[in-house]
C-alpha cells in the first residue's frame, strides 16, 4: 500500500526536538520486551505509531531520529517504513484526518457524493487541511469494508453505509463536540447482508 496520494513521502521538520513521553517510554519498554534481543529493530511499527500519536497525528523528521536512536537502527530504514504505510502521516493533518475510500465498490455506491458533501462541509479540497485546523480530506484505496460502502475512515474509526445526510450529521457532531456512532450508519450487523 502506498502513502496516500497526494501527501508527499518527503519529511518535513517541525522544528523541535522530539522526546519520549513518560507515558510513551513505558509502553516502548513493554513493546520491545516482545522480541527477542538481537530483533529490536521490528518494534519500528508499533513506534512510529506510538510518535504519531504523540506528534499531533503526523510523522516528522525528528520523530524519525527518535525512533531510529532508540532502536539502534540507520534513519534511511525508519524513514522507508514510514513512507511505504498509508497509516503514518508523513506531513502535519488536522486534528481529524478524513479518509475518504474511492475504490469500485465504494463508487459504485455514491462515495462521490459523500466526496462533495465532506468538501463542502469542511471547506476542505482533498489533500488539504481546513483553516482551523479540525479536518485533513484525502482519497484513499479500499479501506477494506466493501460491503458496507460508501465509507470513510476518520483517525481510528470507520463510517459505513453512508449518504450525504449521515455524512453532514457526523461531520457536524464532529465540530460540535458530540460523539458519534461509528460503523454502520444504517444498522446494519457487521457485514451482514443488506
Ligand atoms: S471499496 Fe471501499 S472499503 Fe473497499
Amino acid at each position: 500500500m502506498s502513502n496516500h496520494p497526494g501527501l508527499s513521502n518527503t519529511f518535513s521538520s517541525s522544528g523541535e526536538k522530539f522526546e519520549w513521553s513518560k507515558e510513551s517510554l513505558k509502553s516502548i519498554k513493554m513493546i520491545i520486551s516482545r522480541y527477542p534481543k538481537d530483533r529490536h529493530q521490528s518494534a519500528v511499527m508499533p513506534l512510529l505509531y506510538l510518535a504519531q500519536e504523540q506528534n499531533n497525528n503526523w510523522i516528522s523528521i525528528e520523530c524519525i531520529e527518535k525512533i531510529a536512536e532508540t532502536l539502534n537502527m540507520p534513519k534511511i530504514r525508519v524513514t522507508e517504513v514510514a513512507s511505504f504505510y498509508s497509516m503514518y502521516n508523513t506531513r502535519p493533518v488536522g486534528k481529524n484526518l478524513v479518509q475518504i475510500c474511492r475504490t469500485s465498490p465504494c463508487w459504485l455506491r455514491g462515495s462521490n457524493k459523500i466526496t462533495n458533501t465532506i468538501c463542502k462541509e469542511t471547506k476542505c479540497d482533498i489533500n488539504e487541511t481546513s483553516e482551523d485546523n479540525l479536518f485533513t480530506v484525502v482519497e484513499v484505496e479500499c479501506l477494506g469494508a466493501c460491503s458496507n460502502g460508501p465509507m470513510i475512515q476518520i483517525n481510528n474509526d470507520f463510517y459505513e453505509d453512508l449518504d450525504e445526510e449521515s455524512t453532514k450529521t457526523i461531520l457536524d457532531n464532529i465540530k460540535n463536540n458530540r460523539p458519534n456512532k461509528i460503523g454502520s450508519q444504517k444498522g446494519r450487523r457487521s457485514s451482514e447482508n443488506a
